[in-house]
């Protein structure tokens, strides 16, 4: 029998997407992991509204990851689906970082704090994803990269220091009062 730790098995990873008939795909999500073919199972949201059916999934099943929206100017998740995964061991992908873009359409015009150097930041792109992967819970994010110039520019922000949990809270007050 194959295992999640086993070098041979692809790294691919596949998530039930927004809870659609869950639990009948994660059986056969589970047994192609078992067979080796894929390595990671998990499940997919981004509508609050699924968030209570989705923490019961997450209490229910056994996931090596779930995929959820968190973004600078939308937090929910971080009072209780982030820690709640951190609980149960699962690794955390999230989705729409730049909450579908409205960060930028937020700050438009506007210059970085200068205390952005604190953490090697030198784009709004960077501000906003740094945010999300310096949370502890936070494995990766999948922003949304449709131009080689954000791919350059998103990527940066894989670099350098993050922002610690001072300068987290800092980042909240500031995109709050915009
Ligand atoms: N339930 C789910 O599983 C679920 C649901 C939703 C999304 N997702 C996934 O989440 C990922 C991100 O979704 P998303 O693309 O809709 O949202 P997003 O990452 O929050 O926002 C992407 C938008 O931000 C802007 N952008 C990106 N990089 C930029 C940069 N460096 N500088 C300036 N603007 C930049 C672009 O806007 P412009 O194109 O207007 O310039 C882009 O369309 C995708 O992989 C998607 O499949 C998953």
């Amino acid at each position: 029998m194959a295992t999640i730790d086993d070098p041979h098995v692809p790294k691919r990873l596949i998530a039930v997407h927004n809870l659609r008939d869950t639990a009948t795909p994660l059986r056969t999500l589970r047994e192609l992991r078992q067979a080796g073919r894929i390595r990671y199972v998990g499940t997919t949201t981004s509508f609050p509204r699924q968030y209570p059916d989705f923490e019961r999934t997450m209490r229910a099943e056994t996931l090596d990851f779930i995929q959820v929206d968190y973004a600078l100017d939308s937090r929910e998740t971080a009072a209780t689906i982030l820690p709640l995964a951190a609980d149960r061991g699962m690794a955390v992908m999230i989705n729409l970082p730049f909450g579908r873009g409205r960060l930028f359409q937020a700050v438009q015009g506007k210059a970085l704090p200068p205390w952005a150097t604190s953490f090697d930041c030198a784009s709004w792109a960077r501000f906003f994803l740094k945010y999300i992967v310096s949370h502890p819970a936070v494995t990766c994010c999948v922003p949304g990269t449709a131009k080689v110039d954000y791919l350059l520019d998103n990527l940066g922000a894989a670099q350098g220091r993050l922002s610690d949990a001072a300068t987290r809270r800092r980042m909240e007050e500031f995109i709050d009062k915009l």
